[in-house]
């Protein structure tokens, strides 16, 4: 067997036409243009890149976007006050900081100050609460991102067996909770597996769905999945590549070339869950437009 490719690509600029389609109406019927604010912390190159991406997508939807960036030294009282700043301005519906932050800040701390109707990224404890209650304000981009490809490439996760490999705040645990949800698009039985887990095979082996979220490259090989599973990677791992000018190449979680020929589908890194991440905090930003209205 080989696998479909579940194309992230095609999906986010699927997202990000509607969205824009949808901007436009705003503007055009209760003259508001969603904006959101990302802040920066630090040179760290990768999430530099990453909020470069959500600004750049930002504009091209006619979301209005602004970057903030701060010294890597920056204070907690620093960054909490322009965060509380963000929350009183009426030009950004959103407000995201980019983590990891650096470690002398508290980023649970930090999260919290975020006004939870501006928080796009739905992390503030009481849209985590709303998340689980299946009642959501927003659902967190990686998340939402995997369910959109899984609707959109006609993969219901309903009564399946879902294994989540990672159990972050960003990915792992919202994951879980949205995928065992009753309705539509969930309803599956899901299993989180992490650094703790004994067995891991043991577990990714009776997965329909494995959706990997480890941060470690080519970490799920061909013997960890069962024949025909939907494999979704959301890996975004850097690793050396003197071919390249940058010296590096993108690689995710999932041994690709090993698994296409197991796996029923998968995603592809990049062009995969990436791109799905961004389209969706484009969404939530739209979304939170709305909730002025
Ligand atoms: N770092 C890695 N992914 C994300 C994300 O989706 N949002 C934020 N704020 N930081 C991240």
């Amino acid at each position: 067997m080989t696998a479909s490719i579940i194309d992230g690509r095609k999906c986010a600029r699927d997202v990000r036409s509607e969205v824009a389609e949808e901007v436009r109406l705003l503007q055009a019927n209760h003259n508001l243009t969603p904006g959101l604010a990302a802040i920066l912390v630090g040179e760290d190159p990768a999430s530099a890149v990453y909020v470069k991406n959500k600004n750049v997508a930002c504009q091209e939807v006619g979301i209005f976007s602004e970057i903030f960036k701060m010294p890597v030294d920056t204070t907690q009282e620093k960054l909490e006050s322009l965060i509380k700043t963000l929350n009183e301005d009426s030009r950004f519906n959103g407000i995201l900081v980019q983590l990891p932050l650096p470690s002398h800040l508290d980023e649970r701390s930090v999260i919290s100050v975020i006004d939870p109707a501006k928080d796009v990224d739905c992390l503030h404890p009481s849209n985590v609460g709303k998340l689980i209650e299946g009642t959501p304000m927003f659902i967190p981009g990686t998340p939402a991102g995997i369910q959109e490809l899984l609707k959109r490439s006609g993969y219901s996760p309903n009564g399946l067996n879902v294994v989540i490999c990672g159990r972050s705040n960003i990915v792992g645990k919202p994951a879980a909770i949205l995928l065992m949800q009753k309705g539509e698009w969930a309803n599956a039985t899901v299993t989180v597996c992490h650094t703790g887990t004994t067995d891991l095979s043991q577990h990714t082996k009776s997965a329909d769905i494995l959706i990997a979220a480890i941060g470690k490259p080519n970490a799920i090989t061909a013997d960890f999945i069962k024949e025909g599973a939907v494999v979704i990677d959301v890996g975004i791992n850097r690793v050396a590549d003197t071919s390249k000018r940058s010296g590096y190449k993108l690689v995710g979680d999932v041994d690709y070339d090993g698994v296409f020929n197991k796996a029923g589908a998968i995603t592809p890194v990049p062009g995969g869950v990436g791109p799905m991440t961004v389209a969706m905090l484009l969404l939530n930003t739209l979304k939170s437009a709305k909730y002025t209205l």
